[in-house]
């Protein structure tokens, strides 16, 4: 089938719910892509923080292969071995308390949502201008941004954003706060690290008003800044974190991580989901997490994020590098001549490196965090081409 073919059956059959680029990968290796002539295209998106070890680690095929060949699902009204296996292994490295798994990232945040709610009898759920917590209706709510809100209107109530600064935060939490939901990176917003201020600040509200404070490490989880989590760098430890993206290494899972406080918040019929922690995602992240989770992975994320931070503050046009460890963005010049999607278009046509735009002038950066060096250097070279004008 020809491109254009299927954008017919797109245009035919698929809701237009997404904008895409004009390529079909098919096939994926390392931190490379395939299309249907040939072409290999360096992945520097990865399906937005998805596969963190690349396309076809041995090590995560293994895993699906293996556990496919012995069973696929039965539903949480038995016991699997994976998932136990699982939560076992995030609860000891992360919270210290359970887990409730979920298929995605916006699932993880209604669980944290309907936990915090529950824990507190009601009351409001606080989150920050420019975060982004998904597209359900309690992760919806929780994400203030006119476009993706207005259409869906009414949300539901009791949720407040404000600015994510120590003052406003403490200004806002009171004794009917029932959470903070805040992410330590924020993602989608176009990669802005809230301060260590910003998180110890957001802790000791919730502490002095009985709130829970639950990070969404959904993106910026799972090694992608450096360390295993993101709070980890400001040693700010929250009630709850949200995961998903990156821990099944392609396949659908997402996992809310409690701590002790609000463990044996949900009981029996409270939350639930058909396919949730099912045997082959819970395996596969079980693989995944033993890569991630090794101080030399994490090791080469922090020194070759830096390479990468430093690569892209020398190229034209840019005025601005955010971000940690390889979640990055960077800022163009307000006048610059074209704009990051027509950048990122171009990157993908003209360079074969994939990137993405989160906004008119934000280049995001989402490698692999088995990168190499090598290739880092040659994103960069492709990157000086794209980016020379004037
Ligand atoms: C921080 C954060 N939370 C939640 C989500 C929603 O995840 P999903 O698309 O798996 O529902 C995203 C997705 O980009 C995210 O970046």
């Amino acid at each position: 089938m020809t491109l254009s073919d299927l954008r017919q059956l797109e245009a035919d059959h698929l809701v237009g719910a997404y904008t895409r680029q004009p390529v079909e990968f098919v096939g994926g290796d390392g931190s490379w892509l395939r299309d249907g002539e040939g072409n290999a295209y360096l992945d520097f998106q990865t399906g937005l923080a998805v596969t963190a070890l690349g396309h076809g680690h041995p090590a995560v095929v293994q895993a699906i292969r293996e556990q496919a060949g012995v069973l696929i699902h039965v539903g949480n009204l038995f016991y699997t071995e994976p998932g136990l296996g699982l939560a076992r292994r995030l609860n000891e490295r992360s919270l210290g308390g359970k887990v409730h798994f979920a298929n995605s990232g916006t699932e993880a945040v209604e669980a944290a949502l309907k936990v915090a709610r529950k824990a507190r009898r009601g009351g409001t759920v606080i989150s920050a201008h420019r975060g982004f917590h998904g597209r359900t209706y309690g992760a919806l709510s929780a994400t203030p941004q006119e476009s993706k809100q207005a259409p869906f209107a009414p949300l539901v109530p009791g949720f407040v954003a404000v600015e994510p600064t120590a003052e406003a935060i403490i200004a806002a939490v009171d004794e009917r706060t029932a959470a903070v939901l805040l992410e330590p990176v924020q993602g989608e917003g176009g990669v802005h690290v809230l301060s260590d201020d910003v998180l110890r600040t957001a802790r000791e509200a919730c502490d002095a008003h009985g709130a829970a404070l639950i990070f969404d490490e959904v993106q910026c989880g799972m090694g992608r800044t450096g360390t295993l989590w993101a709070w980890e760098r400001a040693g700010v430890v929250p009630d709850a974190m949200t995961l998903a993206k990156a821990l099944g290494g392609g396949l659908p899972i997402g996992a809310l991580v409690l701590g002790p406080r609000l463990a044996d918040v949900l009981e029996a019929g409270d939350h639930g989901s058909t396919f949730a922690g099912g045997p082959v995602a819970c395996a596969t992240a079980l693989a995944v997490l033993d890569h991630v989770d090794d101080p030399a992975l994490l090791d080469n994320v922090a020194r070759l994020g830096e390479r990468l931070a430093g690569g892209l503050r020398e190229l034209p046009g840019v005025v601005e590098v955010r971000g940690r460890g390889l979640m990055l963005a960077a800022e163009l010049t307000s006048d610059h001549p074209e704009g990051a999607p027509a950048l990122v278009r171009r990157a993908l046509l003209e360079q074969r490196l994939v990137i993405n735009a989160t906004g008119p002038t934000t280049v995001r950066l989402l490698p692999p965090l088995t990168v190499s060096k090598a290739e880092v250097d040659e994103a960069l070279g492709r990157l000086g081409t794209l980016f020379k004008w004037g």
